[in-house]
């Protein structure tokens, strides 16, 4: 996808009522958006597939919802006030802010871009007998270039982890990495800023400062022992939860990608020490299936091991995205070992464990964690699935081919005409499938025109009542992806809807 592709991507969400800026009457809130009637719907339905992928699908696994407010000592225990920082550098003539290793991030997405385009070129001078790995493993630029990201990657390691800042600094300049807006080099000293928001709240004694949670992950781990003993829990088991976060992120672009208000969907796997890498790999497989399962192309997704290890984790991995500016981490996996909970244990003077029966001891869980932005597993959708279509005679379509199950509408329902009691046929189809699935019904406009304005929005199914309906009790089925049409009975419209937009297969597997 081209950034002119995504420029239409935000464009249709607009359009279309999936995504807003927030506040635009006042000229809008940079990085905080707001969801239309079709964004709130699709939203709600990949939250709800994941929920039930996670929760309801698994005995093992319950959900809570624990409050954004949290005793501020929670986030003192986390590691989020002292050592939740971004490191960020100023350009002194376009006065913009950036990301330290941002920049660097996307300069190595830069050298990718030349060793993929080195790749193809060659896989078409030699033709069928070409070996990529070969090729990749003895040509001298894409070498070169290899070797560069992978000193970017180690110098940035060594640094964000001795906290030497002007290392980073000297390696941007090493690189002549250009200011994207002013295009010059005179960066400003590399310097840590905290992302958590904070606010107060009165108590008898005056003030405290709270935060703003970072991460829905803290409100887990707190209430790790009253969801064990309440729900009679057995290692290994897993505590869920979805949620607005909050982050005070200076850098802010790309759409929804990076938000300052933004919806985690978090799973906490609580396990016996020693068994974390196995549990570790069974949900980096686990939840790229999830992802997959919704049809999107393999190819887009990928790994990426986590070279710099956050304080908590002995193993990290995220399932990147390739969105037009590069791929991005849409979910993180993380083993966090027994961190969070033997930092709660130490700030809160409570014990924090559990008494493993088929051991005969009592131990702090190691924790696995499965973390998922919701708002950017949205973005993943939408541009996956927008399609502009040429059809047969020139004429275009704007097409959002989003699995049946997360669509925000399963079906509209169209009166060819209003008079003659078409209408009012429709109408009654409407109200019998509104008892179980979210469905619309439109009798404005030419019925092509209707059709355009659902495939616009993503809707599976189109249901037409015409002057046969009224005499042989049946509909025309047109469907968005292929623009098949089939007759069928009303009768038979509950089964056919079931099963074209249910979410039961998706989460048979
Ligand atoms: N509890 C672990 C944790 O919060 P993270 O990698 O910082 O890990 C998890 O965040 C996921 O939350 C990311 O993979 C991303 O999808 C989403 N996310 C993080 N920051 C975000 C932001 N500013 N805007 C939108 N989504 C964000």
């Amino acid at each position: 996808m081209s950034e002119e592709q995504f420029k239409n991507v935000i464009a249709h969400c607009k359009e279309y009522g999936f995504v807003f800026q927030s506040s635009e009457i006042y000229d809008g809130l940079s990085a905080v958006y707001d969801y239309g009637h079709n964004g709130t719907e699709l939203k709600k339905n990949i939250r709800e597939y994941w929920w039930k992928s996670m929760v309801q699908m698994h005995q093992n696994i319950v959900g809570i919802d624990a409050a954004i407010f949290m005793h501020p000592k929670t986030w003192k225990a986390s590691g989020h006030i002292d050592g939740f920082n971004d490191p960020m550098i100023d350009n002194k003539d376009s006065k913009k802010r950036y990301r330290a290793d941002v920049l660097l991030e996307e300069y190595q997405e830069k050298i990718r871009i030349k060793m993929d385009k080195e790749v193809e070129k060659a896989a078409i001078r030699f033709g069928a007998g070409f070996n990529e790995n070969m090729f990749r493993q003895t040509n001298p630029n894409v070498l070169r270039n290899a070797e560069k990201s992978a000193y970017i990657d180690k110098v940035l390691k060594e640094s964000m982890e001795s906290g030497d800042l002007a290392r980073i600094k000297v390696l941007i300049e090493e690189l002549e990495i250009v200011c994207p807006v002013s295009g010059s080099r005179n960066w400003t000293e590399v310097r840590q800023f905290n992302l958590m928001y904070s606010t107060q709240m009165s108590a008898l004694d005056g003030e405290s400062e709270l935060y703003l949670r970072p991460e829905t992950a803290q409100g887990i781990f707190v209430n790790f022992l009253n969801v064990q003993k309440s729900g009679r829990m057995k290692i290994p088991f897993g505590i869920a939860q979805t949620g607005k976060a909050f982050r005070n992120e200076i850098v802010a672009r790309q759409f929804i990608m990076r938000m300052k208000e933004f919806e985690q969907m978090e799973m906490q796997f609580f396990v016996r020490p020693g068994t974390e890498m196995e549990w570790f790999r069974y949900w980096k497989d686990a939840r790229l299936k999830w992802h997959l399962s919704l049809g999107t192309d393999p190819k887009n997704y990928r790994y990426h091991d986590h070279v710099k290890l956050a304080h908590y984790a002995n193993a990290a991995v995220d399932i990147e995205y390739d969105f037009p500016f590069g791929f991005k981490e849409v979910e993180g996996i993380h083993s966090r070992t027994d961190f969070d909970l033997k930092q709660h244990e130490e700030f809160s003077g409570k014990k924090l464990r559990y008494f493993d029966p088929e051991v005969n001891e009592s131990y702090i869980p190691y924790v696995v964690e499965t973390s998922i932005g919701l708002d950017r597993m949205f973005l993943v959708q939408m541009c996956a699935a927008l399609h502009e279509e040429t059809l047969e005679g020139g004429e275009t379509r704007s097409v959002l081919k989003l699995h049946p199950a997360i669509a925000p509408v399963k079906a509209a329902i169209l009166p060819l005409v209003k008079k003659d009691g078409l209408a009012e046929k429709a109408e009654k189809i409407f109200d019998d499938l509104k008892l179980d699935h979210p469905v619309y019904f439109e009798e404005k406009d030419a019925i092509g025109k209707r059709y355009r304005r659902q495939d616009a929005i993503g809707t599976p199914i189109c249901i037409t009542v015409d002057y046969d309906s009224m005499e042989n009790e049946d509909v025309t089925i047109r469907y968005r992806d292929s623009m098949r049409q089939e007759r069928i009975k009303i009768a038979a419209l509950p089964d056919l809807m079931n099963k074209e937009v249910s979410m039961k297969d998706l989460l048979m597997g």
